[in-house]
């Protein structure tokens, strides 16, 4: 369902406007993705989001993936911490070179951003709650990490 919804979207909007498509890279339950013995899938992983991006690309045209995780299943444990999804795209963007791949959750300064680029783990790196907590984060990031100085500028 989802690459048909990809395929629409691209199909309704055409070639030149871009499309990023979000997933959850995992269940992030207990059990492997995959019974060894029996080929049968048992959560959502990696490895079947890597499978899915390759689709995205080639079937719909998908110009960048967001790789993140949500809240799906009741008994999961997800061991939050910083970049704690940075590994999911790391490992499908290992396997899609070709696709733009962005990451998200608890990435909170630049140099923790820069070095999530300069590895290779995602080409794009997301931030959300960093903003509800200090509105001035990408002038910070900006004077910390860049150490370049914002100077205000009177327009009138
Ligand atoms: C309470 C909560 C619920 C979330 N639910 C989802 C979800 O349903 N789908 C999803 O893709 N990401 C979900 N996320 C994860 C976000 O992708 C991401 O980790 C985060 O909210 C945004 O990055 P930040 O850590 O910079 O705020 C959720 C995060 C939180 C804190």
């Amino acid at each position: 369902m989802a690459l048909n919804i990809a395929k629409r979207i691209r199909a309704e909007v055409g070639d030149s406007f871009p499309v990023f498509f979000r997933l959850s890279g995992t269940d992030w339950a207990e059990f492997p993705e995959e019974d060894d013995t029996t080929g049968e899938w048992k959560q959502w992983g990696v490895t079947q989001s890597s499978q899915l991006v390759r689709r995205l690309k080639e079937q719909a045209g998908v110009d960048l993936v967001d790789v993140s995780s949500g809240g799906l299943w009741h008994q999961q444990k997800i061991p939050t911490g910083p970049s704690y999804q940075v590994h999911l795209a790391e490992y499908i963007k290992q396997r899609n070179p070709d696709v733009l791949i962005s990451t998200v959750g608890l990435i909170t300064d630049g140099q923790q951003a820069e070095d999530i680029l300069q590895e290779g783990y995602a080409d794009v790196v997301r931030a959300a709650r960093e903003f509800l907590r200090n509105t001035d984060f990408v002038l910070d990031v900006r004077v910390d990490y860049l150490n370049v100085v914002i100077l205000g500028v009177l327009t009138h």
